[in-house]
């Protein structure tokens, strides 16, 4: 694993570009703002309460102690509003934060879903959920602890100095020399903390793949007898992790300890410097204890604020990646003004001199033309890597061909709104993704128009209905894991149980009953007549049996239509498909 490096060159700017997913909340930010000085007076004016007590009430000619009471009530007074102010503080900050990751994820999430094909192609799901969930948290770091940083600490100082200055401007002079000194230290210390913190989650990061890529293969290890050769790894590993947790430590407690010493010291040269000008008559000592105090509180937000340039890092470096997914215009777009076919949308599809690749100058469809007519039954074969299901893609929209067009009721589909493409066209296909929730609402895919009715009627044209009536629960059937708990044939009904319930005019199957034993292929087979009535069906199959029917059947190789026409015709011809046939046939015999 790589440590966090800048893929680009993040800054400032990337972080900019995020700022109007915080707008909104504006508001809270500059409460917050109002908040945190309210807080920062509370915090010093303390110390020079306890100053104006000691001076004009203790120690002087004439002690006070009704004064005294005075100053008792306000300081507690004074701490209510501090403590109060940072409560509000915290509050309306966590939620601007909060409020502004929901906002960046939604509209990450959004863009992402508006994305084609190929940006998928390009990209893995683990890299795109890692950019909406950790990026997105990252970034806020920014809009909360570092802003709040910057506010807060760097008001902090100012106000401790200030009222240092109006106390005793030589004394004051003594803490400004500190300030270089008290930085430089931490953000010394802190580099060290952040390079040990990296390598030992990177060391850890490693640890972890090792073990699962171990527990995984475990019966390879032991068939192979590799069980001394893999501990000796993970022992490798495991001290390198024990190596960097331990330097890790210590450097903390270094840092710790040192900052303290400092702090300690700075107190004692204040004492001696103080108490000197205390004893010379130059400041009364209530003066010199409220000194002793800012001192000890000038430390904490110097520490902060240098803690904050590693949240600026990061935070940079996220709002880079989520940046550049969000300047990602997606490929296939709806036109400006969408052509609307009729409600009798017919079904005929077209093919016109498609050539598409995938890459640049390396087409896998090559000047693919066909008519599919309305309600006709369409079988594509052809061996594996032929383009069949790139053909598909490109009646769905999922990417653009090249050259050429494709037409559904003679209307380029680049012309139509994708929503009413897909509502016409429908898929199914071998892989089958499931969805959390019940059967139910897998098969109407949470469309609430969908009645229940529909959903069984659906079930039982594909003959889907007896499986599900043997499942647990039946049509309430919880899915888990993207459907674990179902064999492969079960969610290939559902499947088809979804798509029948859309009622699209285009049918498209791509190797869909490949995972169906030969009885259940037979009734599905059977309730896909049914659902092909009045339907175009394209049929996408390997089992030459499934399309032997077919009114017309294409042949693909290699990305052109090599054969086409009805099965007998095909097997008469002795070309491709008289070969695959006689293959298919010795396969059929082989397994039957
Ligand atoms: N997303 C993709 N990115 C790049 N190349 C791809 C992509 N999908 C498919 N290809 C390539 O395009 C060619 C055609 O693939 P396609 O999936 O259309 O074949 P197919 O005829 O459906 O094969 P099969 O019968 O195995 O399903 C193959 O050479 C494949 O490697
Ligand atoms: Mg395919």
């Amino acid at each position: 694993m790589k440590q966090e490096r800048p893929s680009s060159s993040p800054s400032l700017k990337s972080l900019a570009r995020l700022l109007p997913f915080a707008r909104p909340y504006a508001w809270q930010f500059a409460g917050v703002i109002a908040l945190v000085v309210v807080f920062n007076a509370s915090s010093v004016m303390q110390p020079y309460l306890v100053k104006i007590a000691i001076d004009q009430d203790i120690s002087s000619h004439h002690p006070n102690p009704r004064g005294l009471v005075d100053i008792a009530a306000l300081y507690i007074g004074v701490v209510v509003a501090g403590v109060a102010a940072n409560y509000l503080q915290i509050t309306l900050l966590q939620k601007a934060g909060q409020s502004v990751i929901r906002s960046i994820r939604v509209g990450l999430f959004q863009h992402i879903e508006r994305q084609s094909m190929r940006f998928f192609d390009n990209r893995a799901v683990g890299a795109l959920v890692a950019n909406v969930s950790n990026d997105t948290e990252t970034v806020n770091q920014f809009f909360t602890n570092f802003f709040l940083s910057m506010i807060r600490d760097g008001l902090s100082i100012l106000m401790i100095l200030l009222a240092m200055f109006r106390l005793d401007v030589r004394m004051g002079l003594f803490s400004l020399v500190l300030v270089p000194i008290i930085f430089a230290v931490a953000a010394g210390f802190r580099g060290a903390l952040r390079r040990r913190y990296q390598r030992t989650r990177t060391l850890l990061a490693g640890m972890v793949a090792f073990l699962a890529e171990n527990l995984a293969g475990m019966r390879i290890t032991q068939l192979f007898r590799q069980e001394v050769r893999q501990a000796e790894k993970f022992r490798d590993l495991a001290g390198q992790h024990r190596d960097a947790n331990i330097r890790e430590y210590l450097t903390s407690v270094w840092f710790n300890r040192t900052f303290e010493t400092l702090g300690n010291v700075s107190v004692a040269a204040v004492v001696y410097i103080g108490g000197t000008a205390v004893l010379g008559g130059a400041i009364p000592i209530g003066t010199l204890y409220a000194f002793i105090r800012y001192i000890q509180q000038f430390f904490q937000p110097i520490n902060a604020m240098t803690q904050q340039w590693n949240t600026l890092q990061s935070a940079m470096v996220a709002a880079e990646r989520i940046g550049q997914i969000l300047e990602i215009e997606p490929e296939v777009l709806d036109p400006e003004v969408p052509v609307s076919l009729s409600n009798d949308a017919r079904g005929r599809v077209e093919f016109r001199h498609v050539t598409f690749g995938y890459h640049p100058r390396h087409p896998v469809l090559r000047d693919v033309s066909f008519v599919a007519e309305p309600g006709s039954f369409v079988g594509i074969v052809g061996p594996t890597g032929a383009g069949k299901s790139s053909l598909m893609s490109l009646l769905l929209r999922f990417y653009d061909p090249d050259e050429g067009e494709v037409l559904l009721d003679g209307v380029p589909v680049r012309q139509l709104a994708q929503d009413a493409l897909h509502r016409l066209v429908g898929i199914v296909q071998q892989e089958v993704h499931l969805f959390t929730g019940t059967i139910r609402d897998n098969i109407r895919l949470f469309r609430e128009d969908i009645s229940d009715e529909r959903v069984q009627q659906a079930a039982r044209a594909v003959g889907a209905d007896r499986v599900i009536a043997r499942l647990p629960d039946g049509y309430d059937t919880v899915i888990y894991g993207r459907g674990a708990n179902l064999s492969m044939g079960e969610r290939q009904l559902i499947a088809f149980a979804r798509i029948v319930a859309l009622d699209p005019k285009v049918l498209v199957l791509d190797e869909a009953t490949a995972n169906l034993d030969s009885q259940t292929e037979m009734w599905v087979q059977r309730g896909l007549v049914a659902a092909s009535q009045g339907r175009t069906t394209l049929v996408i199959a390997h089992r030459l049996s499934t399309i032997r029917h077919a009114d017309q059947i294409l042949v693909l190789d290699r990305g052109r239509i090599v054969e086409r026409g009805r099965h007998d015709e095909l097997v008469r011809l002795g070309g491709l498909y008289a070969r695959l046939h006689a293959e298919s046939g010795v396969e059929s015999r082989l397994f039957s």
